[in-house]
């Protein structure tokens, strides 16, 4: 079958970083393709070529069978390319059918727009995906996230794409979000559209799609079947060597309660939630997205304070009412969303990385840029951040390189309590393996660890103990020992009542 996109001998560079060098991809129609690698390969560099972001240095691409090239998005929208990036790109205050034919409005005899031609025509495109529960005349910003995805989708195809590109596209989705898409997309395929798909979970790559490419620093790896190749194989291929132990969970000696919260109330997400955390344990808090995870760390952390309950630091009453206070008593957080909250993006890798520890670099000019320097070169190593040096701007860097030098300094403010959201969503599997690593020994060495995951092999393989929350409360509470995926996700959908059970695993809140 003659290929709809075919990119041969691609090379793109930006200053002081090779991101492509003579890679090739080629698609066919109705084929879900996986493109993979570690943060930085030159993944999404690929993508912006194939949709008229960047221009090829070098390097011919053809759709369906012509010679293109793509001075700016528009013209790749018009041969039937559509892109949806990670950030999604709607207009929350305009409504799901003026987003889907933003730009392309359908018009009336006297030239303005047609309203009910427009609602109309997005009523056939969403129920056309078997989308039929959402009201085409609602703003798109009231939306959660998994509805706005599917926005964009629906928007794609009223530009009547035949390829159809998703960067990333399941990060912040939950769990029946995802398997809507897969069966979105699934139907897409059946129609011969052609996907390009990338993601950091394997297992997605296996359930979803058809081919494989890998990316490795910029170079083109190889293509495969799906079915010719096992998860370890595509490691492999992504990192250049194997890596056996994904999880490596240290054991470490549990102390005394260093955090603990009661009853704490901020309306309308933490309603009455009581736990303790001790040192050197690596609590798990599982739930499913809206559960209220994220806005408890926000609580704890002095970002929305408390309406009411109570914080206990080391065993004193403490009042957390901005992320100062928070910081004093060394908690540290780790925000899910990196990008906003996690770094200063016009400023240098270096700076970023020293931020959480100035206090005590400063003692004298010339030690603190030595230090400076040595966190920064180290923070790169052990968490291989793909940098063209320490010097370079972190809002230059790939998606996942930015979140590893959130991660990196945090992790070298080496806080008492840290909160951590979503520690490796967007991480590579190399870069993966070596934050748990750093995890499971900061807790050794006596740090509490609060875990924020919607991914269970994650909560399962690095907590001492696992907290599910569901709508704003503590619903159930295991041990490392008795906890398992089936009992997790039974816990976090309501199958289970949010207060004990009678088998007697899982408990009501401590
Ligand atoms: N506009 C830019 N200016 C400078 N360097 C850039 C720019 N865009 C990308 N790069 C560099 O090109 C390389 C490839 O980045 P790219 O974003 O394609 O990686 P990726 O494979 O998508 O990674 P991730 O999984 O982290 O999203 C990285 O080293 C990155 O720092
Ligand atoms: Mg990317």
């Amino acid at each position: 079958m003659e290929p709809v996109l075919q990119l041969e001998h691609i090379s793109k560079s930006f200053p002081g970083v090779r991101a492509l060098s003579d890679v090739q991809f080629e698609m066919r129609p109705g084929e879900v393709h996986a493109l993979l690698g570690e943060n930085g390969a030159g993944k999404s560099t690929l993508i912006k070529i194939i949709s008229g972001v960047y221009q090829p240095d070098s390097g011919v691409m053809r759709v369906g069978g012509q010679e293109r090239r793509f001075e700016n998005p528009r013209e790749a929208q018009s041969a039937g390319i559509a892109t949806i990036y990670q950030e999604l790109s709607l207009y929350p205050e305009l409504t799901v059918a003026e987003n889907i034919f933003m730009g392309h409005a359908p018009k009336g005899r006297l030239g303005a727009l047609s309203w009910g031609e427009m609602r109309r025509r997005s009523r056939e495109i969403l129920d056309s995906l078997n989308i039929h529960d959402m009201d085409v005349g609602r703003k798109v910003g009231t939306m959660s996230v998994g509805n706005r995805q599917r926005v964009e989708i629906a928007k794609a195809l009223s530009l009547d794409a035949r390829i159809l590109i998703m960067d990333e596209p399941t990060a912040a989705l939950t769990e029946s979000d995802v398997e809507r898409l897969f069966s979105i997309v699934r139907l897409l395929r059946e129609r011969g559209v052609g996907i390009v798909y990338i993601s950091h979970r394997l297992q997605e790559v296996f359930d979803l799609t058809d081919r494989v490419t890998v990316l490795r620093d910029g170079q083109y790896v190889g293509t495969k079947d799906v079915r010719d190749v096992t998860e370890s194989d595509l490691i492999t291929m992504m990192v250049g060597r194997t890596i056996d132990e994904l999880f490596p969970k240290l054991k470490a000696d549990i102390g005394e309660t260093v955090l603990e919260v009661r009853d704490l109330q901020r309306q309308p997400s933490t309603l009455g939630v009581s736990f303790q955390l001790r040192r050197g344990e690596i609590l798990g808090l599982a739930g499913l997205v809206g559960s209220g995870r994220s806005e408890l760390a926000q609580v704890i952390f002095g970002f929305t304070p408390a309406d009411s309950g109570e914080i206990k630091v080391r065993g004193k009453t403490v009042a957390i009412r901005h992320p100062g206070d928070a910081m004093n008593l060394g908690i540290a957080y780790v925000p899910e969303d990196r990008g906003q909250q996690g770094l200063v993006r016009p400023m240098r890798v270096r700076e970023n990385v020293s931020m959480a520890v100035l206090k005590e670099l400063s003692r004298a000019t010339f030690i603190q840029r030595r230090s400076e320097r040595n966190l920064a070169l180290k923070t790169v190593e052990q968490l291989r951040v793909r940098t063209a040096g320490i010097e370079q701007i972190v809002g230059r860097l790939s998606g996942g390189n930015q979140q590893k030098v959130v991660i990196g300094k945090w992790l070298a403010a080496k806080p008492a309590i840290l909160i951590m959201d979503e520690p490796t969503r967007g991480i590579d599997v190399g870069a993966k393996s070596e934050i748990h690593r750093l995890m499971s020994e900061l807790a050794q060495q006596g740090m509490a660890v609060l875990m924020i995951s919607s991914e269970l092999p994650e909560v399962l393989g690095m907590s001492d103990r696992i907290l599910v929350m569901r709508e704003g409360k503590i619903a159930a509470e295991f041990s490392r020992e008795e906890a398992t995926q089936e009992k997790l996700a039974a816990a976090m959908m309501s199958t289970v009542p949010a207060n004990g059970s009678a088998n007697g695993v899982v408990k009501g809140p401590t």
